[in-house]
C-alpha cells in the first residue's frame, strides 16, 4: 500500500523561521543574560509571583538556566525537523507548572517581560521582525504548554483557579539526624488525590517572615489511602551560603501543625488579670486533641479552684515521654524551671528557651537559685 513519508507540519510561519534560523545562535549565546534580566523585572512588577517562584533558585541562578535552555531548544526543534523529540521536555515543564498552580493568564506576564528582556540584552540587533519572530516562538511554546497543562489539570481533577489544598502534618518521623518524614492529611476533609509511584507534590510553606515558598517533594508513601508522606532532607548552606529555607523550616517548625501532639502550657503570673493572651492560648489549645493549661498566680482570685497559688512548680506536672520544652521569661526564673526539669530527667538538649532580656544563658551559672519574687511574671512551657 503506498504511503507518504511522515512529516510534521511546520508550526512557525515561514518568515519567522528565517529570522529564528538567523538569530537562534545569538539568542542562545545571550539566553542566560536574557532570563537573568527577565526574572528581576517580572518579580518587581509582580511581587505576588515571589510566592510561586523558588527564591532559592533565583539566588543560585538555576531557574535562569532551565528557562533559557528550554526556549532555545524549543526554537531549534521548530526550525530543524531532524532535531531530537521535544515532547518529554514539554511534559516535564507542564508537570512542574501544574504542581505550582500556573495559570494561562500568567503566560501573558511572562511573555511580556521575557520579550522586553530580549530587547534590552540584544539592543539594536532586535528589529521589529526579530521581536515578532521570537514572540511567535514564545506563544507557540506557551500554547502547547497551556494545552498540556489544561489536560493534566483535568486528569487530576484540579481546578487551576484553586490549585492548592491545605494539609496538616499528622505525624513526624525523624528518619536520621538530617532527614525527617512528614505524614500529611488533607485539612479540607476531601479525599486524598490518586498518587502515582514516583510522583512529587509542591509544598507551599508559609515562612515566619510572612513569605510563602514552594518546593517539590517526592511522595514517599501514600499506602494508607488517606495520607501522604514526604521525606525531607535538611539542606545545610555550604561555604557561607544560607541553609535551605523550606527544608530547615519543615525540620524546625512543623510542630505547629500537629494537632495530635500532647501539649502542656504552664504559665506563672501575679494575678489572673495580669495573665496576657490567656484566652487566645485556651482557644488555640481547644483545637488540639490533648491540651493541658496550668496556671500559678501569686494572688489567685477568690473562688479560683483551677489555678494554683504561688510560684511555678513543675516537679509534679506529668511529662510525656520524649518531651520537648520551650521556655520563656526572665533568666533566674528559667534557671529554676530548667533545674527542675533536668532533675526530672529531661535532657538539656530538649529544653529551649527565650530570655526576656539580654541573652546571658550561656554565661549563667548552672545551679538553680531561688527565684526572686518580683521576677516571676510570665513563662510558658509548650510540650
Ligand atoms: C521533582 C523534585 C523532587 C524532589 N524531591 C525531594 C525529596 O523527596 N526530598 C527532599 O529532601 N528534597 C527533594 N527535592 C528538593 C526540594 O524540592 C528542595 O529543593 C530542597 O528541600 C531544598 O529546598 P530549601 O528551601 O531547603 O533550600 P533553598 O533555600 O532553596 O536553597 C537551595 C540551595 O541554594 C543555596 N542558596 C540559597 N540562597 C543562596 C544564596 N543567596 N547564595 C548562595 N546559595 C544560596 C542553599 O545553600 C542551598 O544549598 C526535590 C526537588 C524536585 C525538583
Ligand atoms: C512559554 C513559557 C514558559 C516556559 C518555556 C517555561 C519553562 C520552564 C522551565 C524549563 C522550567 C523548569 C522545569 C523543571 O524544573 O524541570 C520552569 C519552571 C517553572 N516555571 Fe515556567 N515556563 C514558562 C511559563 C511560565 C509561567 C507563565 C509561569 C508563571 C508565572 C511559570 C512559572 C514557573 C515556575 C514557578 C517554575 C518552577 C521553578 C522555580 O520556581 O524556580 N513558567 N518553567
Amino acid at each position: 500500500m503506498p504511503t507518504t513519508a511522515p512529516h510534521r507540519t511546520p508550526l512557525l510561519s515561514e518568515s519567522s523561521q528565517e529570522v529564528v534560523r538567523a538569530t537562534a545562535a545569538v539568542v542562545a549565546a545571550n539566553a542566560e543574560a536574557i532570563t537573568a534580566r527577565f526574572y528581576p523585572s517580572m518579580l518587581a512588577a509582580h511581587p505576588e509571583l515571589r510566592r510561586v517562584f523558588n527564591m532559592g533558585n533565583q539566588a543560585t541562578g538555576e531557574q535562569s538556566r532551565a528557562l533559557a535552555a528550554s526556549v532555545v531548544a524549543y526554537a531549534v526543534q521548530l526550525i530543524n525537523p531532524d532535531a531530537p523529540p521535544f515532547d518529554h521536555v514539554l511534559r516535564r515543564i507542564a508537570h512542574k507548572h501544574i504542581s505550582l498552580g500556573i495559570r494561562p493568564d500568567q503566560y501573558t506576564i511572562v511573555g511580556r517581560h521575557l520579550l522586553a528582556a530580549v530587547g534590552e540584552v540584544l539592543g539594536d540587533a532586535v528589529t521589529p521582525e526579530v521581536t515578532a519572530a521570537w514572540d511567535e516562538v514564545y506563544w507557540l511554546f506557551a500554547t502547547q504548554l497551556i494545552a498540556e497543562e489544561a489536560r493534566l489539570y483535568h486528569l487530576a481533577g484540579v481546578d487551576p483557579a484553586v490549585p492548592v489544598r491545605p494539609y496538616r502534618v499528622v505525624r513526624r518521623v525523624q528518619e536520621t539526624a538530617e532527614v525527617v518524614s512528614l505524614v500529611l492529611e488533607p485539612a479540607d476533609g476531601q479525599p486524598l488525590p490518586a498518587v502515582l509511584p514516583g510522583q512529587y507534590v509542591s509544598v507551599f510553606a508559609d515562612l515566619p517572615d510572612g513569605s510563602r515558598q514552594p518546593r517539590q517533594y517526592t511522595v514517599s508513601s501514600s499506602r494508607s489511602g488517606t495520607r501522604l508522606q514526604i521525606t525531607v532532607r535538611r539542606v545545610r548552606g555550604r561555604d557561607g551560603a544560607p541553609d535551605g529555607q523550606v527544608s530547615s523550616f519543615l525540620h524546625d517548625h512543623v510542630a505547629r501543625t500537629q494537632p495530635h501532639r500532647q501539649v502542656v502550657v504552664a504559665h506563672a503570673d501575679r494575678t489572673a488579670a495580669d495573665h496576657a493572651l490567656r484566652d487566645a492560648v485556651l482557644r488555640t489549645g481547644a483545637e488540639l486533641d490533648e491540651f493541658t493549661a496550668l496556671a500559678w498566680y501569686e494572688q489567685p482570685e477568690p473562688g479560683d479552684t483551677t489555678s494554683r497559688e504561688g510560684f511555678m512548680d513543675l516537679s509534679e506536672v506529668p511529662l510525656p515521654e520524649g518531651v520537648q520544652v520551650f521556655t520563656c521569661g526572665p533568666l533566674p526564673f528559667m534557671r529554676q524551671v530548667r533545674a527542675t526539669l533536668l532533675a526530672r530527667g529531661v535532657p538539656a538538649s530538649a529544653i529551649r528557651y527565650e530570655v526576656f532580656g539580654p541573652d546571658l544563658w550561656g554565661a549563667a551559672p548552672e545551679p538553680a537559685q531561688p527565684v526572686p519574687r518580683q521576677e516571676v511574671h510570665q513563662e510558658r512551657v509548650a510540650v
